[in-house]
């Protein structure tokens, strides 16, 4: 459980919060991850909001956030007992389930599938926000569609021309968003890694001597889950992965080389193309992970405010396991270009087919 007393919500801006909630509004809320932008789950008009102030196309589902099990039951409609396992052991904290939903959940959440993502989050004053709404708040992360998730209320602040409320604005704990994971009677499917690794969730299921299989991703006919979209959480600037090695003046003949590689639009989301290659900014992060996704897009975003032209990180053979490749796999969507001497050791659970 997460400490009370060092989370300890103001009580005025909760009840901001919750007026603006209850007038179909949306708020930022802290969550140990990412700022999430929130709307309550039985207001229709402010969860629109929440697409049109993202500018998010209405195929990317929600994550409803709970304060409770029993909450998140009254979302979906097949919890079992590995839920129940997995949620005492990881909730409050980074782990979103996809479940069949529950009528209680309104398509628009879902983007009209029939799975829901529920999660708890590791912050008081969203759980208390959320205890005190009575109940779920839909929140994606707090950014533009297709840019780097918030981890601070000034991120959030300063993503919307429009200004958006924001609950508390202190530093997000984790740094790089909740793993998603689809539990379904296939098996179990990580659809986003984070923090809770695939072998944290071997442990626990073991330990209670639950049988389990992980069901791959590529064994299902299609995508779903718009997080897999091969672009995402860019920076202003355009961000490129090179190799350990290369010099400066090596990786900027590669980017002359390959400048029409770089895409201008994704998705319909515009992204920064460099008009030269002369200012570079280097994103540096520490080398134990835990720190690395900590730092990982508040540098991104200090990066792509710095007024260079293009930023880059270096992929260091130390740079392997399970959360630098949940590190990766945002740094691999957020990259415009992957130098061929970027090279990227990806980790899969031990339980997954190879
Ligand atoms: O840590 C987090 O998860 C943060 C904080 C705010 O809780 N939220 C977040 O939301 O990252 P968002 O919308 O940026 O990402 C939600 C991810 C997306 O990849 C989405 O496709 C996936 O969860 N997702 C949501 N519902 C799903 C569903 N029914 N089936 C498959 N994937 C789903
Ligand atoms: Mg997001």
């Amino acid at each position: 459980m997460w400490n009370e007393s060092i989370l300890q919500p103001a009580n005025e801006n909760l009840r901001q919060a919750l007026e603006i909630l209850d007038h179909d509004g949306v708020v930022g809320i802290p969550t140990e991850t990412v700022y999430g932008l929130a709307a309550r789950l039985d207001r229709p008009k402010g969860l629109e909001k929440i697409f049109a102030v993202k500018q998010r196309p209405f195929f990317d589902p929600l994550i409803v956030h709970v304060e409770s099990i029993a909450m998140a039951q009254k979302y979906v409609s097949s919890w079992n007992e590995i839920c129940t396992v997995l949620a005492e052991a990881f909730w409050p904290g980074p782990l979103s389930l996809v479940l069949e939903k529950s009528m209680a959940t309104p398509d628009i959440v879902t983007a009209g599938l029939t799975t829901v993502a529920v999660r708890m989050p590791k912050s008081g004053s969203t759980l208390e926000l959320i205890r005190r709404a009575g109940v779920g708040l839909a929140a994606p992360s707090a950014n533009r569609f297709g840019k780097s998730s918030p981890t601070t209320g000034a991120h959030v602040l300063s993503e919307f021309d429009n200004g958006v409320f924001v609950v508390d604005g202190s530093a997000a704990e984790i740094g790089i968003e909740s793993t998603v994971l689809r539990v379904s009677e296939k098996g179990l499917t990580i659809l986003r890694p984070g923090l809770v690794t695939a072998s944290a969730i071997e442990r626990v299921l073991r330990q209670k001597n639950i049988l389990f299989s992980w069901f791959e991703l590529s064994q299902r006919p299609t995508v779903e889950s718009p997080g897999q979209l091969k672009h995402h959480y860019m920076p202003a600037v355009p961000l490129m992965l090179v190799g350990e090695f290369d010099s400066l003046p090596e990786i900027k003949a590669y980017l002359r080389a390959h400048a029409d590689d770089i895409p201008n639009e994704i998705y319909g989301v515009a992204v920064a193309r460099p008009q030269s290659f002369e200012n570079a900014q280097e994103l540096v992060l520490p080398g134990d992970p835990i720190l690395a996704a900590r730092e990982f897009y508040g540098g991104l975003r200090k990066s792509g405010e710095s007024g260079s032209d293009f930023i880059f990180f270096r992929v260091r053979s130390t740079m392997s396991g399970e959360i630098w490749s949940a590190i990766f796999d945002r740094l691999t969507k957020a990259a415009s270009l992957i130098l061929p001497t970027a090279q990227i050791v990806q980790s899969a659970p031990s339980g997954y087919p190879s």
